[in-house]
Parts: C-alpha cells; structure tokens; sequence
C-alpha cells in the first residue's frame, strides 16, 4: 500500500493507504477525503477532483494528457502544480505524498 496524504484548504490532513493502481481520485474519495467530490466520477469531465502538487512530487505524474489539461483549463483553476486525481494511477513512487485541495470544488 501506498501512504498518500491530502491536505484540505483549512490544513486538515487526510492519510489514506492507496492500492497501487487505483486512481489517486478513488483513492482520496474511498479513504474519506471530504475535499474531493469527484462529481462525473472519473470521467475527466467535471474537474472537481483536483489536487495541487508540490513541485517534489510532480515527477512522479508525469506530463497530463490533452483531455486533463483541457479539462484544467475548463476549471478555471491556474493553481501552480494542479492536475485531475481521477487521471493518475498510485503508484509507489507516491509513497509519502502530500497534495494539496482547493478551497471548493465547486463553481
Ligand atoms: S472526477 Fe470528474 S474530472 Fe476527475
């Protein structure tokens, strides 16, 4: 298992052990992260289920597919380091992770 941490807007933090290969957003979302509401349930069509990642772990994302970044750019969100959790897979290289949350995820 992966250790995974969320930080929400308000500095509650949320560790959550994250099965390999699970998107991080089912990740944060089973482990009871309230700050991710996931609302097309993975389907890279809502944008609500971003993170924001520290520069020390953006590696381990690699770069985002043109449907994220579209979907990034459709949320209006310009947060420095913000991708979709339901477009990137745990894997353990994540072990020890920090995300951050937006305030909302609403609009
Ligand atoms: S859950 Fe909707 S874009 Fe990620």
């Amino acid at each position: 298992m992966v250790k995974i941490t969320f930080v929400e807007n308000d500095g509650t933090r949320t560790e959550v052990e994250a099965e390999e290969g699970l998107s991080l957003m089912k990740a944060a979302t089973y482990g009871g992260v309230a700050g991710i509401s996931a609302d097309c349930g993975g389907n890279c069509a809502c944008g609500t289920c971003r993170v924001y990642v520290p520069e020390a772990w953006r590696h381990v994302f690699g770069e985002p597919k043109d449907s994220e970044a579209e979907m990034i750019e459709f949320s209006q969100d310009t947060t420095d380091g913000v991708r979709l959790s339901c477009q990137t897979r745990v894997t353990p290289e994540m072990d020890g992770m920090e995300l951050g949350l937006p305030d909302s995820q609403h609009y």
